[in-house]
């Protein structure tokens, strides 16, 4: 037997420390929020997505009566962008959520679904994808959605 460890490194940042091109595109997540259609959860997360030609693409929750129909933001807003810029690279994503009125205090984390989607555009353009998760006063940077998804399934196993 052997035993592995995988390490995740992220970075907090205060959102005055970040660059000004992240600390946009975080705003434009949390603006993003306001177009959640989410009268089950309540809870309204914003995304926005970040192309290599400089595009941003953004994308909210839309929940729907019949629970599993309903999609996240930042597949929304990914697979807008896929839909319209099909060659074009994301390289970021911010993330950021509200909840009664309030930023979360806690960044807000993708789920599994979002993490494995966004990894597709990973392995497709062979380019990290810079991944911001916005709480109220900070966020979280992490390198790429691979380091979010450790042994992840990329689909390389089926080349075989
Ligand atoms: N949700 C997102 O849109 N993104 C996340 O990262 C976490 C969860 C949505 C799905 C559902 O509409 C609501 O938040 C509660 O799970």
């Amino acid at each position: 037997m052997t035993e592995h460890h995988i390490d995740i490194a992220y970075r907090r940042y205060a959102i005055a420390e970040l660059p000004a091109e992240e600390r946009a595109l975080v705003e434009q997540a949390r603006q993003a929020t306001a177009t959640s259609y989410s009268p089950y959860s309540r809870f309204q997360v914003g995304a926005a997505l970040r192309l290599a030609d400089g595009r941003v693409f953004t994308g909210s929750n839309q929940e729907n009566a019949a629970y599993p129909t309903g999609m996240c933001a930042e597949r929304t807003a990914f697979f807008a962008a896929q839909a319209t810029a099909p060659d074009v690279p994301p390289v970021a994503i911010a993330i950021a959520a509200q909840t009664a009125g309030r930023f979360t205090p806690r960044p807000v984390t993708p789920c599994g679904q979002c993490r494995q989607a966004l990894l597709e555009a990973e392995t497709r353009y062979r380019r990290p994808i810079r991944v911001l998760l916005a709480g109220a006063d900070d966020v979280y940077a992490i390198s790429s959605m691979g380091a979010l998804l450790p042994l992840n399934f990329d689909g390389s196993e089926l080349e075989r």
